[in-house]
């Protein structure tokens, strides 16, 4: 990008000045009149304004998904909104959004992921997401976070579907982050993440020794 009015156009060319932008080059550093050449003036959006209508969309394709996907093959009944500017699973060029849904009964397996996520609840009453061995009960309304490798499932206890929208900020959406690789890891005894049984006390004992010995 040119831009008259930026500094770089006002430092001009003479030879003396880019043999010196090689030389500091060489040492590890960067003109730094150069680098704002490439800053824009403004934000330049990437992704398109777009509507997930809740009634007409979200949660009817919810009840669908209900009877064609098993969440403990899947790991998680969910739907990714997709933002039309990517045509991949990415809501914003950070972010990840999505509706879940859990039956009556239906556990989705635990497992922690290197991206950082919250829940919030959307329908339904008295379900629950275990964060490292701590349940945190979802009522509409509810935002549930789960801080990056931390270990967590979600219970459908009750005797109704629940529904919310999960988010998450995996490391592949961001340039930024993309060499640092998203990982993700299941708990591979029960379905349930470690230590949930039992009174937090003792789950907080169980996690701790958990940590050290997790594959
Ligand atoms: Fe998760």
């Amino acid at each position: 990008m040119t831009d008259a009015n930026r500094p770089v156009a006002q430092v001009g060319h003479a030879p003396e000045l880019l043999l010196f932008s090689e030389e500091v080059r060489r040492h590890g550093l960067m003109a730094g009149w150069e680098f704002q050449s490439v800053l824009p003036n403004e934000p330049i959006p990437v992704e398109q304004a777009f509507r997930w209508s809740w009634t007409e969309t979200l949660r009817p394709m919810m009840v669908k998904a209900y009877d064609l996907v098993d969440p403990v093959k899947a790991e998680r009944r969910n739907l990714i909104l997709v933002n039309p500017a990517f045509q991949r699973a990415a809501t914003t060029h950070t972010l990840i959004a999505a509706v879940q849904g859990v039956l009556p009964g239906e556990i989705a397996p635990a497992h922690r992921h290197t991206a950082g996520a919250l829940r919030f609840m959307i329908e339904g009453r008295g379900s629950s997401t275990t964060v490292n061995g701590e349940p945190c009960f979802m009522d509409p309304a509810s935002l549930i976070l789960t801080p990056q490798w931390s270990w967590h499932d979600h219970a459908n206890e009750t005797d109704a579907p629940v529904i919310w929208l999960p988010g998450g900020d995996p490391a592949a959406l961001s340039p930024a982050r993309r060499e640092s690789p998203a990982l993700r890891r299941r708990h591979r005894s029960s379905g349930r993440a470690p230590g949930v049984r039992g009174p937090v006390a003792a789950a907080r004992l169980s996690l701790g020794s958990y940590g050290e010995r997790a594959p």
